[in-house]
């Protein structure tokens, strides 16, 4: 039917209102909750970052103190979970399947009267999933959160079992920030769609995390850091990219659907792994990593002449995250344990003034077909 525009992908569709981040793709610019990223992502606590989505206002004093010990008491997942994240790592799941089984598994209160209460519940135990499936995953036992911790530093502690080292909180802290929000990306899009049927919190969560998993999304980080050490052992960008390109394959950790610039996230994050690895033994590998930034943009300039291809936030996160010591397999998880922060208060934004979300397709197949019985077929 030629009745109905397409719009394939829904690029450049606006399908919601939302006053939690928005996106000039065009000036290379994000403003979450109000604030540029560049203030809010080394500045926040991962707690006021969410507080901020959720009442659109900084917390004060007390009410962040009130809001750090809600979090913190929400931390534990009951034995059930834990048995679910016990299989996924035996049976050697990867750890979004992990995360995706254990917040399915989590019934965190669903028919709670208050909405808010259910968000607040999913940022706070998505940590402790994650962290439980890695643990068991590398043969050792969960380690229990501990609620004198903020945040970044009880997820760093859950996953190591030693007493964070505050530039490497400050560096998760920074991250978690600085992607915490991103305007109607796929998973977030997945997260309000789901709730526009009336239903409920948990089931937008663990749909939004099946859709961050892939490469095109949050999938990024993973390869990127392999490819990152691959050169920084070879030392040879140039053929690295050359090759991935000639190949046909795409270059992780750049191009955009909505930048046409360098993402601002990118430049956050570098500044924050600039700063992490000044002190660091790792120094080398993150002048690796400047170089390789600079000799891609430089080649996919060549390879797409008509098609700004610039760095994306997956880049700089699989540096810093390395740096702080997230292990590779566990970098989509971690974008999700910022990320929830952004899908909940889309959830409860959308949830406040709900239409659902119900695009339209145009069919394209036969029309004239006429049926036959199985045996004439
Ligand atoms: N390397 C090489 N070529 C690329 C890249 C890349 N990283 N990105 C896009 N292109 C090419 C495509 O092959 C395509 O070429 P064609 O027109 O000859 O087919 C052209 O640029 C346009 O690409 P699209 O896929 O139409 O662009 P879209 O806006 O849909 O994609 C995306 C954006 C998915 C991020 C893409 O740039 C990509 O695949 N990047 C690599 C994966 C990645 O880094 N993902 C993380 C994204 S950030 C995030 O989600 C948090």
């Amino acid at each position: 039917m030629a009745d109905k525009e397409l719009h394939r992908g829904l690029d450049g569709i606006a399908v919601a209102e939302t006053r939690l981040s928005g996106i000039d793709g065009a000036a290379g610019e994000l403003v979450i909750g109000g604030f540029p990223v560049e203030e809010l992502a080394g500045n926040a606590s991962y707690e006021e970052s969410v507080f901020l989505l959720f009442d659109d206002r900084l917390p004060t004093e007390p009410e962040l103190e009130s809001f750090r010990a809600e979090l913190a008491g929400y931390r534990e997942i009951p034995e059930e979970v834990e048995q679910v994240l016990r299989r996924a790592a035996r049976e050697d799941r990867d750890a979004m399947d992990a995360l995706r089984m254990g917040v399915a598994a989590a019934d965190l209160g669903l028919d709670a009267t208050d909405p808010t209460e259910v968000a607040t519940r999913l940022v706070s135990v998505l940590p402790t999933i994650v962290a439980t499936y890695w643990r068991c995953r590398s043969g050792r036992e969960p380690v229990r959160p501990r609620a004198d911790l903020g945040h970044a530093a009880n997820y760093l502690w859950m996953l190591t079992g030693d007493e964070p080292d505050p530039a490497a909180v400050r560096g998760l802290e920074t991250y978690l920030n600085t992607v915490v929000d991103h305007g109607l990306n796929a998973s977030t899009f997945v997260a309000r769609s789901v709730v526009s049927t009336e239903s409920d919190l948990v089931s937008a969560v663990t749909g939004a995390v099946g859709s961050l998993k892939g490469p095109l999304h949050g999938g990024a980080p993973g390869p990127v850091l392999e490819m990152l050490l691959a050169v920084h052992e070879t030392g040879d960008a140039e053929g690295y990219v050359r090759e991935t390109l000639a190949s046909g394959e795409r270059l992780m950790g750049f191009g955009h659907r909505v930048y046409r610039t360098r993402d601002p996230r990118a430049a956050v994050l570098s500044r924050a792994a600039e700063r992490f690895y000044a002190d660091s033994d790792e120094r080398a590998f993150f002048e690796t990593v400047e170089a390789f930034e600079e000799v891609a943009v430089a080649l996919l300039s060549e390879h797409k002449p008509d098609r700004a291809l610039e760095t994306n936030v997956e880049f700089y996160t699989a540096a810093l995250l390395h740096g702080v010591g997230i292990p590779r397999e566990l970098f989509t998880a971690t974008f999700a344990v910022s990320r929830v922060g952004g899908w909940t208060a889309h959830c409860l934004e959308q949830r406040a003034d709900n239409k659902l979300i119900r695009p339209v397709s145009v069919y394209v197949g036969d029309r004239d077909r006429s049926w036959k019985p199985a045996n004439e077929r």
